[in-house]
């Protein structure tokens, strides 16, 4: 459907991993000239000050114990928004269109006649890959990197395509993982992924209070445990993940645990 002059248009904008300085320009000039924000949990406090003094704005995920809005309210909100006239910033943390549910909201705006635009961000895993020097391709060790997500349904691991996971050339950057950590490896090993891969969680990737626990993959879900993170936690698996604990001595060792845990901060 061609898009309605009078309406207003979306922005679906990547924040990137936290702080402001790691969003694009082009990200940041359009919270600066957004006429109402919808932001979700992840974004953080100095980026959303970003915006205008008039700016409308609508926090949309979960903080602080707070229900996360419906998607299907999200869609109306930007909508009506939209209707309105008004240039509309759909604030992202990271990269829209990873985990970032983008494609169901353009179709949504597009199909009724709204412009929009994506504009890309940081996502968590590059951050975390620059900050504490992990390569998410290195030649020779690592040919592809795979960005998966290892939510929970019901508890139960979501159905993924283990065969392909379980890549020793193949570095895994595991999204929403957290609560999964103890399923997922288990899986990865049974599915043929070496005892002693190397793996990673790295907790608010990008801002100065990140932290990083490496561990073998078969102690990564004990080692998270120790690290007791509370902010968003990003999971990397395989051999490039190794140089994150290279860089470890023994002034980083966690406090003894039941598994070899290496604790770094940023
Ligand atoms: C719904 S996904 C959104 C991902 C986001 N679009 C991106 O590109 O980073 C949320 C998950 O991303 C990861 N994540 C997002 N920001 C993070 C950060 N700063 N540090 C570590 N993990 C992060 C966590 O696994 C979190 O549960």
């Amino acid at each position: 459907m061609p898009s309605d002059l009078s309406t207003g248009r979306v922005l679906l904008v990547g924040a990137g991993p936290g702080p402001a300085d790691l969003m694009t320009i082009r990200a940041m000039r359009a919270v600066q000239g957004a006429q109402a924000l919808l932001y979700d949990a992840l974004v953080c406090d100095e980026v959303v000050a970003l915006a205008p003094p008039g700016c409308v704005r609508i926090q949309t995920g979960k903080r602080a114990g707070r229900a996360s809005m419906a998607q299907e309210t999200i869609h109306r909100l930007m909508l009506r928004l939209a209707r309105r006239g008004l240039t509309v910033v759909r604030l992202k943390g990271g990269d829209p269109s990873i985990f970032g549910r983008v494609g169901e909201e353009v179709d949504y705006l597009r199909d009724r006649g709204v412009e929009t635009e994506v504009v890309p961000g940081v996502t968590a895993a590059c951050a975390a890959a620059a900050q504490f020097d992990i390569p998410l391709t290195h030649r020779g060790v690592a040919r592809r990197v795979l960005f998966a997500t290892a939510r929970t349904e019901g508890g139960r691991l979501v159905d993924l395509d283990w065969t392909s996971l379980a890549d020793g050339q193949t570095t895994l950057a595991l999204y929403m993982g957290r609560s999964a950590v103890g399923q997922l490896t288990r899986q990865l090993l049974a599915e043929g992924l070496a005892e002693d891969t190397p793996a990673a969680a790295i907790e608010n990737a990008g801002a100065p209070s990140a932290r990083l626990v490496a561990a073998r993959l078969p102690d990564l879900a004990a080692a998270l445990e120790t690290m007791a993170p509370s902010g968003p936690v990003l999971i990397l698996i395989g051999e490039a993940a190794a140089r994150a604990a290279a860089g470890l001595d023994a002034s980083d060792l966690a406090p003894p645990t039941a598994a070899p845990a290496l604790i770094r901060k940023a």
